[in-house]
Order: C-alpha cells, then structure tokens, then sequence
C-alpha cells in the first residue's frame, strides 16, 4: 500500500513544491518507489521535475474521469514519476465543485496506484480549497510546510483546522505528521524567535531538521536540478528531513538506506 502525503500550507511561497520535489528525490535514494501529485494549476511541480510542459494527460483529466491515474504518470529524468498540473486544473476544480463526493475525487482517483510505488507526495496549491481537501481526504498524512516567519504560527493553525475538519469528516485516520520550517534564516533573531513561538503552540510537532534559505533553490528550480545534485552541502538539509520524515512515517529500512548519504554523502545518487 503506498503512503500518501500532502504537503500543504495556508499562503503561498512557504517551500511546499520545493519541500516535495526534494523529499520525492531523497525517498528516491533511499531506495523508496516514488510518485508525486501536482495539485497547483500554476504547474510548479511539474517544472520542477522538468516534466514536458504539453505532457498529457494532466491531473486535471484524472481529476474529471478522462483519464486513469496510471496514465498520467511522466517518468521525470531523475527517476520519480509525476502526475503533472497546468492551468487547465483551474477550469476542473471549478467544475468538481458541482459534482457529488467531490472531495472523494482524487482519493478515488488514486487507488490503483496503491501497489505501484511506496510512497505518493501530494503538492498541494496556495490555498485551502477543493484542491486541497481533495489532497486531504486522499492523504495518510499531512505535513505541513512554513517559512520560519513571525506569521507562520497563524497560518499552521489555520492549515490545522482544516486538517481538523478533514479528520471528523471524510478521512479520520488522517496522520498530522508536524511542521517543518522550509524555509528559515536561522541567523536571525526574528526566525529564531518564530522557531520558539511555534513550538508553544505545536511542540513535539515542529520538525527538528530546517531548511537554510538560499538563493540556490531559485537556481536548482531554473535548471530543474536536485538541490542534493546542485549543492551538496544545502542539500544536506533536506536529507536531514527526509530522514526525520520517514521516521515520523515509520520506513526504518528506508532510512537505513539513506543514512550513508547523511552529512555529505548525499551527491552521489544511488540509481
Ligand atoms: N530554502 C529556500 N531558500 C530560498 N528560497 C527557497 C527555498 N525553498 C524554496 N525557495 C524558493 O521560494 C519560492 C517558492 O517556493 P515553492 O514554489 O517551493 O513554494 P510553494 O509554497 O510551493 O509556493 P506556492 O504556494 O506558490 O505553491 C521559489 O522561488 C523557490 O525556489
Ligand atoms: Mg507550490
């Protein structure tokens, strides 16, 4: 049975789509089969992944029943498959909103994925919307993803009442896996301060592992290189998290596999 988890945040630019192309990558070196969703119309993930931007069939045909999961799937060039978004997903979140069991959409939608990979990531868009229940409903678990700012604290809380409302509702053995700072300027008080000020409210929930902020990742997006293949030394970061991730999911083998790529190892990819 693959794993699901969705990535989401309140607000935009908080390293969602970043945080999931890296962890899809780092999963990928711990020997893990690997498939992310891109759930934003604006198709990030997919650009990330450098997946052909005409690619067809997209989320959005999956989403409307045109088209079965399995053949949606785009092998990415570093060997993770990708379900890729564009803006006609737009068009297609309005037109599920009508339809009956529409947050069981995708959940449905991605079932007979479940003996193909390990572990599916869902990227989820900007907002809380049908997109992103959908993500919910369809999840095990559900990270969330913030920049190490004064405001995360608010936009966690609010990521979490919708968490909340997934679980009394239509997916009650939802996970909440915690929050990790995705992006963070550690050197400063103001991030530091925002790292005390959330764990009073989330505590054990907060991920130990922070990702540094660097323009680096502007540059890994743009040549849609792995930050662990363009900066071994920040990909660091997201190595470090994705081990605490697979802990917190319970994959102690996987995490046996990546523990040689931990701490500067992380540049050689085992494929
Ligand atoms: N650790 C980081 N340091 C600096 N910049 C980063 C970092 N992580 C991501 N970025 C940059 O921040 C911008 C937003 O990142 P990303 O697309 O991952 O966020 P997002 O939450 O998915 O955004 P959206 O809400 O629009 O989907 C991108 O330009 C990305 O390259
Ligand atoms: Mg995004």
């Amino acid at each position: 049975m693959a794993l699901k988890l969705a990535v989401l945040s309140q607000k935009g630019g908080t390293g969602k789509t970043t945080a999931v192309r890296h962890l899809a990558d780092a999963f990928r070196r711990a020997g893990l089969g690997v498939a992310a969703v891109d759930l934003d119309p604006q198709g990030n993930l997919s650009d990330y992944f450098d997946v052909d931007p005409e690619a067809e069939p997209t989320v959005r045909d999956v989403l409307v029943g045109a088209a079965k999961a399995k053949a949606a799937l785009h092998v990415a060039p570093d060997g993770v498959s990708v379900i890729p978004a564009n803006l006609q997903l737009a068009e297609a979140e309005v037109a599920l909103a009508g339809k009956m069991g529409r947050e069981l959409t995708l959940r449905k939608a991605l079932k007979p994925l479940d003996d193909a990979f390990d572990v599916i990531f869902l990227d989820c868009p900007p907002n809380l919307g049908l997109l992103t229940v959908n993500a919910l409903v369809a999840a095990d678990f559900a990270l969330l993803a913030a920049e190490a700012q004064y405001f995360a604290r608010q936009g966690v809380e609010q990521a979490l009442e919708v968490i909340e409302l997934a679980r009394d509702g239509l997916n009650p053995d939802l996970v909440w896996l915690g929050v990790a700072f995705t992006i963070a300027d550690m050197r400063t008080v103001h991030s530091r301060d925002a790292q005390t000020a959330l764990k009073e409210v989330v505590g054990d929930k907060l991920l130990d592992a922070v990702v540094r902020q660097s323009i680096a990742y502007a540059e890994s997006a743009e040549r849609a290189v792995s930050i662990i293949d363009h900066r071994p030394d920040l990909g660091d970061d997201y190595l470090a998290l994705a081990d605490e991730v697979l802990e917190r999911l319970g994959l102690p083998e996987a995490r046996r596999r990546l523990a040689p790529l931990l701490d500067g190892g992380g540049g050689s990819p085992a494929r």
